[in-house]
């Protein structure tokens, strides 16, 4: 039978593949959507002054906020220059160990830029504190960092997110760039994950 979707957008409610494997929403994508407009604002207004702000995205999460963040500062009137880097964790198991692999580095220097991390989860603290360090070493002019998401209960290491969007409990979380397992990234909302989800193997 076919469900009203936890957020549905528009005339049509269609249920998708993983509305089925969700125990809860926490995050709506209306809410998600309003989030990243103020966060938006607030990023324009503190770099009025910045011709090029560049903004680097921790692939591959965060991906949907930069997309969307990139085209909510447009709209606010501030330019920006966009740079993508891969990084793996050594660790095994869920959680990162803060030990990293670049995968994909910067494609340009960024001495002396204004530079804002973008990022989708501050989940234990370990990828984003080695960033910083990688990044400061590259003498950029300055590095602030803005996480849509934050697991506070889960920090490991004290990180400098200036700008949050949504400090959340430390579940398992999917959806809008997070997943499980490679999948639920498309979700446009955040959600619960059913534990019989990933206590079960997937194809
Ligand atoms: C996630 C997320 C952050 C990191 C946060 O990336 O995008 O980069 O974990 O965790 P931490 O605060 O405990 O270090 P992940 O390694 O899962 O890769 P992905 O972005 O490709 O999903």
């Amino acid at each position: 039978m076919r469900q009203a979707l936890p957020m549905a957008e528009g005339p049509v409610a269609v249920e998708s593949w993983y509305d089925s494997d969700i125990d809860h929403v926490i995050i709506t994508e209306e809410q998600i959507r309003d989030r990243i407009t103020e966060l938006a604002k607030q990023v324009a207004a503190d770099y009025a002054s910045v011709d090029r702000l560049l903004l680097v995205c921790v692939l591959k999460g965060a991906v949907m906020f930069m997309a969307d963040f990139a085209r909510a500062l447009g709209r606010c009137g501030t330019p920006v220059e966009l740079e993508f880097m891969a990084i793996s964790s050594y660790g095994q198991g869920a959680t990162s160990s803060g030990v990293v692999r670049i995968l994909k580095d910067l494609d340009r220097d960024i001495a002396g830029r204004q530079v804002i991390v973008v990022e989708d989860i501050v989940d234990s603290g370990l990828t984003l504190s080695w960033l910083l360090k990688y990044l400061e070493s590259r003498s950029p002019g300055s590095v602030e960092v803005v996480a849509l998401f934050r697991k506070p209960d889960a920090v490991k290491v004290p990180v400098p997110v200036r700008y949050v969007g949504f400090d959340i409990a430390s579940e398992f979380v999917v959806g809008y760039g997070l997943d499980f397992a490679e999948r639920y990234r498309e979700m446009p909302y955040v959600g619960v994950l059913k534990p019989e989800v990933y206590t079960r193997s997937l194809p």
